[in-house]
């Protein structure tokens, strides 16, 4: 069956990526196990620093609840049958921030280095600019090193730190990291304005 974003982007498609073919595809509430499979087979470091616990069922639900109502889009990608990775925009349509959108990319370890979170990224980018948001965040905390270095190439910068922000599930506190990804410009617009 043939998917189609609010702005008629349509999916699936499939590619290769290094040897790897990978489908691509929005994320449905029928995808409700597969996920949690894929959630529950991350490595501990993963785990320990996932913004959501996607590996309880009740926050897989409230997550499929807001697919349902359009608060979220998530882009998956599948090889094999099984879930290699996703991008989700998150968004919130309180007045002021209406324009922003906050990304979450996940990628098995797997598929990890072939360039998959980059175009899954690049994928929620179309889609968040068709949506008309304005800005996309990310955060993570400082001590995810490798997923600021990813995010820097991304295309991404720092915009802000705050401190002991973040509570992992052992109960230590990390500063948080906003990194912002600015789309099409819209800072230096709103700047100049
Ligand atoms: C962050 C993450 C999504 C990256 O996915 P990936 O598929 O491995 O990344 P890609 O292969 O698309 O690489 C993207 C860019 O980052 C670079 N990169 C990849 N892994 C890197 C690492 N560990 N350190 C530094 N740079 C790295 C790549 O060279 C590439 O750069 P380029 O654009 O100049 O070619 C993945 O590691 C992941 O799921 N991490 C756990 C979750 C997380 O931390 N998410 C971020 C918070 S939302």
């Amino acid at each position: 069956m043939t998917q189609a974003t609010p702005s008629q982007r349509t999916y699936p498609w499939t590619t290769t990526m290094g040897d790897r073919e990978l489908t691509f595809r929005l994320m449905e509430p029928s995808d409700r196990d597969a996920i949690l499979k894929f959630a529950r087979a991350l490595p501990t470091e993963d785990l320990m620093f996932l913004r959501s616990d996607i590996t309880q069922e009740k926050t897989v639900d409230s997550w499929i609840g807001y697919i349902k109502s359009g608060r979220t889009l998530t882009l998956m990608s599948e090889a094999e049958g099984k879930i290699a990775g996703y991008a989700s925009i998150h968004t919130n349509d309180a007045l002021w921030t209406r324009h922003i959108g906050e990304l979450r990319v996940l990628v098995s370890v797997d598929y990890r280095g072939i360039g998959l979170g980059k175009r899954l990224t690049n994928e929620a980018f179309a889609i968040a600019k068709d949506m008309g948001l304005k800005k996309i965040t990310a955060q993570m905390t400082t001590s995810q090193r490798g997923a600021r270095q990813v995010f820097e190439h991304l295309g991404f910068r720092p915009e802000a730190l705050l401190a002991d922000h973040a509570m992992t599930k052992d109960g230590r506190t990390h500063d948080l990291l906003l990194m912002s990804y600015d789309v099409a410009g819209f800072h230096d617009a709103a700047a100049s304005a």
